[in-house]
C-alpha cells in the first residue's frame, strides 16, 4: 500500500504523531512518504491512502492547513484518507476534524478514520504548558495512541471522531473563540508579538519559523502577517524573551516543544525524500499534486 502523510507542526506534537504512524506503516510494508504543508507536500499518483495530522488552534485547524486542503485538486479516483488532530485537551478539538473532513469530502477523498490525540499544550503566550515530566507522560500516551490508530487503519477498522462541545466552556465561549481566532486572530495577533530586553538578537526565531514570518530588523525580530501563531519562536527562544501584548511575559512559565523534534533539520530538508522503502523515482514532487 502507498501511504502519503502530510502534516503541520509548530512544536513537534503533530510531527511526532504522524512520524509514529509512518513507522508503523513502514513496519507493515507500506511505501510511505511524510511531508509538511510548508515544504513540498508529496501526494503520489499511485497513493492508496493519504493521512493528515494538524494541531488544533482555537477549536479549528491552522489557516495554513485549511488553505492547503482547499488548494488540493479534486481527486479523480476514490482514495481513502485519515485525519489526526493533536490537541492540548482532546475534549477541546472543536470543529477541527469536521472542518478538515468537509473539505476532504469535497475533494473526493473518503475519510475512513479521524481522531484527536492529546499532546502537551504549547500555547505558552496564553497558557502554562505542563512541566517537562508531565509533558513526557502525555507524549508517551499520545505516541501509544498513534500506534494503535495506525494499526486500526492497517487492519481496516474505521473510526470517526464525534464532536462534543468542550465541557469546560460555554457554547457562546466556544463559538466566540472559534470565529474570533479564525477571522480575526491569525490575521491580527502577529502584531501583538513583543520581545523584552533579554533578547540578544541571536536570530534563532527567524531561522526556526516554519512559515518564514520572522525577520530580524535592526537586530530585533519582526513578525509578518503570514504568522500562524504556532508558538515555535516563543517556546524555542533561549531567553524566553518573546511574549504577546496583553498576555504578559512568559518568564517563569513552562515552555514546551516535543523533545525529539528537530525543526531546523526538518526545515532544511528542501526536498522531502520518500523513505527507505519508498521508490523515489515514482514519487511526484509537486506542490498540491493531483492523483
Ligand atoms: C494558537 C493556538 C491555539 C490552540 N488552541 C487549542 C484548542 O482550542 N484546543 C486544544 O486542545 N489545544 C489548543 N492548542 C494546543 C495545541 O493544539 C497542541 O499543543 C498541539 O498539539 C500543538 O501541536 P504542534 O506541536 O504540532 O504544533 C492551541 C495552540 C495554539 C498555539
Amino acid at each position: 500500500m502507498n501511504v502519503d502523510l502530510i502534516y503541520f507542526s509548530g512544536t513537534g506534537n503533530s510531527y511526532k504523531t504522524i512520524e509514529t504512524c509512518k513507522e508503523m506503516f513502514l513496519q507493515n510494508g507500506c511505501k510511505t512518504t511524510l511531508s509538511s504543508v510548508t515544504d513540498k507536500p508529496i501526494i503520489r499518483k499511485q497513493s492508496d491512502l493519504i493521512g493528515f495530522c494538524f494541531p488544533v488552534y482555537a477549536f479549528g485547524i491552522p489557516r495554513i492547513c485549511r488553505k492547503y486542503l482547499l488548494n488540493l485538486p479534486k481527486f479523480k479516483r476514490p482514495i481513502n484518507s485519515f485525519i489526526l488532530i493533536t490537541a492540548g485537551d482532546s475534549d477541546e478539538s472543536g470543529f477541527s476534524i469536521k472542518e478538515s473532513a468537509k473539505i476532504l469530502k469535497k475533494k473526493g477523498l473518503t475519510v475512513i478514520y479521524s481522531d484527536v490525540i492529546q499532546m502537551p499544550i504549547n500555547w505558552t503566550v496564553s497558557m502554562n504548558p505542563p512541566s517537562k515530566k508531565e509533558a513526557l507522560s502525555i507524549i508517551d500516551r499520545g505516541v501509544k495512541k498513534a500506534k494503535e490508530i495506525a494499526l486500526d487503519i492497517l487492519n481496516g477498522i474505521p473510526h470517526h471522531h464525534v464532536f462534543n462541545y468542550p465541557p469546560k466552556c460555554s457554547k457562546i465561549g466556544f463559538y466566540r473563540d472559534y470565529y474570533l481566532f479564525k477571522w480575526l486572530g491569525v490575521s491580527s495577533l502577529w502584531r501583538n508579538f513583543r520581545i523584552d530586553n533579554t533578547c540578544d538578537s541571536c536570530g534563532l526565531c527567524e531561522k526556526l519559523c516554519p512559515t518564514e514570518s520572522i525577520q530580524i530588523v535592526h537586530e530585533k525580530p519582526k513578525w509578518a502577517n503570514t504568522c500562524e501563531q504556532c508558538m515555535r519562536c516563543v517556546n524555542y527562544c533561549p531567553k524566553q524573551a518573546i511574549f504577546q501584548k496583553g498576555e504578559g511575559s512568559i518568564k517563569g512559565k513552562n515552555i514546551y516543544y516535543e523533545p525529539t523534534f528537530k525543526p531546523l533539520k526538518v526545515k532544511t530538508e528542501k526536498h522531502v525524500k520518500a523513505n527507505a522503502t519508498g521508490n523515489e523515482s515514482r514519487v511526484v514532487h509537486r506542490r498540491h499534486s493531483t492523483c
